[in-house]
């Protein structure tokens, strides 16, 4: 029976992979710095996990001893809300928290548990980011604490990729979209906000699905590479299929809500684009026919 570690498993996208995993057999580990009412309903080994803390770590680590872990599912997350997190009032406390929750846990986590993973040939670390992470993804600023423990921990996921692939061992960042969780319950769930056990399930099948020619990239619930870094401006043509409605750009395209599958980006509801010299976005209804540049 394979053994898959999740941490946050007390709510929203870690819950629904524990349940996904146990209806799927696998030996589960889910930890959550408390055990509330979502994790005791978990049919598995339970754990008490601070990511936070380094000696709660340890200690988790040593309750694993020598057991081979096939998969390690780090998901556990904070964001403080909008408000409470702009350039006018963003505070220190805040900013180390979440580093410690979303960027420092899945590190020191995975450090102390290399010894288990290194057990089994062809284990997989996963990493639930977020798309906000992404700096030539940010069109609208903000979220300062969380975006950028984001983007660091996709620093993070890269570097982890590069030192374990002579190992073997795959890691995968993911981006779960939006989700409706407990992640900020002071807001209104986004309107394409999907269930925990929907972004879970697409996630567990895009990770398992990558190879170690995979490791190290960033991929959304529906299976297509989002950057994480890097700008990725710079398109000159750009078509529409009119019979599959996928836009097809001859170059590399990057924004909001954009994603890209190689050279076929998906529904995108606006598009950035650099035509010529010139950096404009183009809203979906205005670039299907009229702004048909060149056939697909
Ligand atoms: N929901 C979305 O739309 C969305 C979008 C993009 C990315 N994500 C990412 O998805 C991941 C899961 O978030 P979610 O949406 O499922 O939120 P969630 O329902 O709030 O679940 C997060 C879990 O992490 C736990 N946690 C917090 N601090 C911890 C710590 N120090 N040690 C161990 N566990 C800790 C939380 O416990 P407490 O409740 O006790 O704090 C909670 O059980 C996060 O990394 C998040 O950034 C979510």
């Amino acid at each position: 029976m394979p053994t898959a570690i999740i941490t946050g498993a007390n709510s929203g996208i870690a819950n629904a992979f524990a349940r996904l995993l146990i209806e799927e057999g696998w030996d589960v580990h889910a930890a959550d710095v408390e055990t509330g009412a979502a994790l005791q309903s978990l049919q598995c080994r339970l754990h008490v996990l601070d990511v936070r803390s380094p000696d709660s770590i340890s200690a988790f680590a040593a309750q694993l001893a020598d057991k081979p872990v096939d998969v390690l599912l780090n998901v556990a997350g904070v964001m403080y809300p909008y408000e409470q997190d702009r350039l006018d009032t963003v505070s220190a406390a805040a900013l180390e928290k979440v580093f410690q929750v979303n960027t420092f846990g899945p590190l020191l986590l995975t450090q102390a548990l290399l010894p288990n993973l290194l057990a089994r040939a062809g284990s997989v670390i996963g990493i639930v980011s977020s798309r906000v992470g992404s700096i030539g993804d940010n069109s609208s600023g903000g979220s300062y604490s969380y975006r950028a423990s984001k983007a660091a921990v996709n620093s993070i996921g890269k570097s982890m990729a590069i030192d374990l692939k002579e190992k073997g061992i795959v890691v995968s960042l993911l981006h779960p979209g939006f989700v409706k969780t407990n992640l900020n319950p002071g807001s209104e769930p986004h309107p394409e906000s999907v269930e925990p056990e929907e972004a879970a399930g697409k996630l567990w099948k895009v990770m398992m699905s990558k190879s170690i020619e995979d490791t190290g990239k960033f991929w959304h619930r529906e299976g297509y590479e989002l950057p994480c870094a890097k700008e990725e401006y710079g398109i000159y043509k750009a078509a529409v299929r009119p019979e599959t409605e996928d836009y097809v750009a001859n170059g590399r395209i990057a924004s909001e809500d954009a994603g890209y599958d190689g050279a076929v980006v998906r529904r995108p509801r606006s598009v950035s684009l650099d035509v010529g010299q010139r950096s404009r976005i183009l809203p979906k209804v205005a670039w299907t026919k009229p702004a048909l540049i060149e056939e697909a």
